[in-house]
């Protein structure tokens, strides 16, 4: 099995709507072609009789060591893909040993989220319009044990999105024959997601939601939150102010916002495109990485996403020197093709693929892939 097959999996149990909504990109998806060639065309010369019998896979980041260069993404919406998604992430990372980074939009709490599974969680933050809409989800996550805060500040108006419009997945959800149609052809989704959540007491809500207890995916009754409208720096410097913990910035792609950022008290920074769902024509961070590595220097955390299907993709972002890599869809693949389980899978084969990947190229340690050559090295030299 692969990321490819557990895509193929999500695909069939998944309502078109949702499917969709996790899988594909903004505007005319040309970030999704675009990140997914920088990856490919980026070819690696092997070195042989190096690798030694045994890889080790461990990462050393803010200032822990941890067993595999993984962290789950934050990603809104996991409970659409499964009933109670996030926990099964989180008890998946738990089993792990890995991070699990927890939603402002998600459909459970990180209070409801820690009490179910004692992982190792990290929060995710979007500023709604109104300070005291999210001052108090700071208290919250802190409450809950959560020592990383992950600022998203790559997202100051909504993308668009037609494909989700058109299949009835924009928000708030509204019904309609088609989605009807859709959501009928999936039983065993409806069944789990919808149906369980109906016997819990309603449809799934946004959990952060200063009126949660309304809140519904539907939004009916309450007006929906907002982004802070014109975000910049001068928010960070709040958010910095307010959380005693790490802060790490995500969704920075430019060396100069790099060094802002750690000017400004970030622990470290996210090299994210946002799995290209937000703005079509952007780099691939794969090709930012060493710039921004250039700019903030060796001692400062450089975490990477978006796009990574394959162990080898994490070879490379890894070999462009990030940390460690932010996993998104593969997670919700797995989490739609077989729930926990499936989650714990999927990064078994992602660990198995780069290890192999590793093998391959001679490297026995993380250290060893940020010295593999590479073809530009040698090409025209
Ligand atoms: C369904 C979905 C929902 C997401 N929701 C959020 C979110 O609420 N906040 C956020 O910072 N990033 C969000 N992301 C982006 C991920 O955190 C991550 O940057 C991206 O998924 C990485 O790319 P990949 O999915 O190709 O691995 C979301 C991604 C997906 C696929």
């Amino acid at each position: 099995m692969d990321c490819r097959e557990a895509r193929a999996q999500a695909r069939r149990r998944l309502p078109r709507g949702v499917f969709e909504y996790i899988d594909r990109g903004t505007e005319a998806e040309t970030a999704m072609s675009h990140n997914r060639a920088r990856f490919d065309a980026l070819r690696v010369v092997p070195r042989v009789l190096t690798g030694g019998a045994a890889r080790d896979l461990s990462a050393d980041y803010l200032g822990t060591h941890r067993e595999l260069p993984f962290i789950m993404a934050p990603t809104a919406f996991s409970g659409m893909v499964r009933h109670r998604g996030d926990i099964a992430l989180s008890r998946a990372a738990r089993s792990l040993g890995l991070p699990f980074c927890v939603a402002t939009e998600g459909l459970l709490s990180i209070d409801e989220i820690a009490a179910a599974s004692p992982a190792e969680h990290w929060f995710q933050i979007y500023l709604w319009t109104g300070e005291e809409n999210w001052r108090p989800l700071l208290a919250r996550a802190r409450d809950a044990g959560v020592e990383i805060l992950v600022m998203t500040i790559d997202t100051p108006v909504y993308p668009k999105r037609t494909f989700n419009q058109h299949n009835g997945f924009g928000l708030p959800l509204r019904y309609g024959p088609r989605n009807i149609a859709d959501v009928l052809s999936r039983p065993l989704w409806a069944a789990d997601v919808l149906g369980r959540a109906l016997v819990r007491g309603g449809l799934p809500r946004f959990a952060h939601h200063p009126r949660a207890a309304e809140a519904t995916i539907t939004g009916r009754d309450v007006p929906p939150m907002t982004h802070q409208a014109g975000l910049n720096w001068d928010h960070v410097a709040k958010v910095r102010a307010a959380w005693k913990g790490k802060l790490l910035l995500k969704g920075i792609l430019h060396p100069d916002d790099a060094r802002r950022a750690v000017s400004e008290g970030a622990d470290g920074v996210i090299v994210s495109s946002h799995g290209m769902r937000n703005l079509d024509i952007s780099v691939a961070p794969l090709d930012m990485l060493p710039a921004l590595r250039k700019a903030l220097g060796d001692k400062t955390t450089l975490l990477a996403d978006s796009g990574v299907q394959r162990g080898s993709d994490v070879f490379k972002l890894l070999h462009a020197d990030a940390d460690a890599v932010l996993l998104g869809r593969a997670m919700l693949y797995g989490l739609a093709s077989g729930g926990q389980a499936g989650v714990q899978a999927m990064v078994d084969i992602l660990a198995d693929e780069l290890d192999r990947t590793m093998a391959m190229c001679g490297c026995r340690t993380l250290a060893d892939i940020r010295q593999a050559s590479v073809e530009r090295d040698y090409i025209g030299k």
